[in-house]
């Protein structure tokens, strides 16, 4: 069993965590997203892994290398510019000559999954899509279906004109044949992998695969909060051996922490929080509901609420992130009424008494001044003052 895997995507929504990883290389619940879905592929039996790297590359290079320590090998193909998934998949033709999985490398799903598609296209032959239900079904690829068969399928429909609950998951399995299709699809600036597959639908069935299981999707950065908790609750909490935890600390159960954590005296960590390796809460800090990357520090009596922290970010004493639920504007976008306390990038510097707004998303390397008021978005590097 072969598994293509598309892992190089941008993930611009994500700004500004994907400047130094690509989305796939984001971690929550301490690993990568792309860590977990290369779980479910070794869970499902498959035995060798192609990884479509992008942007970033290195750093997903790095993290897996030949696939030492796992079931599989892997190896990589690069897709040097980000022309849609059609054409991330096309990157593989000349590697692969077999039937073959594909796979999403940003999407968290059970094994179950892998093992159901691959198992209908050892049946059929026929090319195999999956689909699940979701809340907001435009946002992605929409699926109807009929009985084991795709009807139709349409990429992020307007929201009024859809016409089925149910997406397209991400899992595929294809014969080669689908190389050449794909080649064949007239594209409109991208190459989307569902509009090959709309156009095959004149000639050919595409089997249709229902799945209820987990399916976790980081597509907005408040999504990133609900997929650590939805990690925490079925994985269930991590507790580092070396974390140094004070004995006036607080730390609930269902928490994930990292290597060489300090929680410091009186501090709290309360539900939904995820801390990195090497990450300090200051006595008195609270964090809640929180992704915290490696290497942050929260000085005395900060307090985190509904937000992700990138790596080596100080927060400084009694700053807070008061979190909430607010409307946001991203890549000219609003989002109504999200739980989206902020997102500060790597290696920010924010100061004393700072009030972080609820939606507030700050920059790689931008230093914030004691006593500020940060709302909206921050640009990368910038000195925010007050005065
Ligand atoms: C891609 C596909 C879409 C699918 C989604 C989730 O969209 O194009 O059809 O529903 O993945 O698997 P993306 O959100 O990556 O743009």
């Amino acid at each position: 069993m072969k598994a293509v895997v598309l892992a190089a995507g941008k993930g611009r929504r994500l700004w500004p965590l994907t400047e130094n990883r690509p989305k796939p290389m984001i971690p929550v619940a301490n690993r990568p997203i792309l860590e977990h879905v290369l779980d479910a592929l070794e869970a499902a039996g498959v035995d060798e892994v192609l990884l479509v790297v992008g942007a970033n590359r290195q750093r997903v290079q790095n993290y897996f290398g030949n696939g030492q320590g796992w079931a599989f090998d892997i190896s990589y193909v690069v897709q040097g510019r980000q022309l849609g998934t059609g054409h991330a998949l096309l990157q593989a033709e000349s590697v692969i000559g077999e039937s073959f999985l594909a796979l999403n490398g940003d999407r968290i799903i059970d094994a179950e999954l892998i093992e159901r598609v691959w198992e209908r296209h050892r049946e059929t032959t026929e090319p195999v899509v999956s689909a699940t239900r979701v809340p907001e079904p435009s946002r992605y690829g929409v699926v109807e279906f009929d009985g084991r068969e795709v009807k139709t399928i349409e990429e992020k429909p307007i929201p009024e004109l859809t016409t089925s609950e149910f997406i397209n998951a991400g899992v595929y399995a294809f014969a080669p044949d689908i190389f050449a299709a794909i080649r064949e699809t007239e594209s409109k600036g991208e190459q989307a992998l569902t509009d090959t597959l709309s156009e095959l639908l004149a000639e050919q069935r595409l089997q249709a695969v229902t799945y209820r299981g987990m399916w976790l999707d980081v597509s907005e950065p408040w999504d990133l909060l609900e997929v650590n908790n939805s990690l925490i609750a079925a994985e269930g909490p991590v507790d580092s051996e070396s974390a140094n935890v004070d004995p006036t600390a607080v730390v609930v159960e269902a928490a994930i922490v990292g290597d060489g954590v300090a929680v410091h005296p009186q501090a709290a960590v309360l539900r939904g929080v995820t801390l990195g390796d090497n990450v300090s809460i200051g006595p008195g800090a609270i964090v809640e509901n929180a992704v915290i990357l490696s290497d942050v520090t929260l000085k005395p009596g900060a307090v985190v609420t509904d937000c992700i922290v990138g790596a080596n970010t100080t927060i400084g004493p009694n700053t807070t992130v008061k979190g909430g639920t607010t409307d946001v504007v991203l890549n000219d976008r609003v989002y109504h009424e999200v739980t989206f306390g902020g997102l500060l990038g790597d290696n920010v510097e924010i100061g004393a008494n700072v009030a972080i707004q609820p939606g507030a998303v700050v920059g790689n390397n931008a230093t914030v001044g004691d006593s500020t008021y940060v709302s909206g978005r921050i640009d990368e590097g910038a000195d925010i003052r007050r005065g």
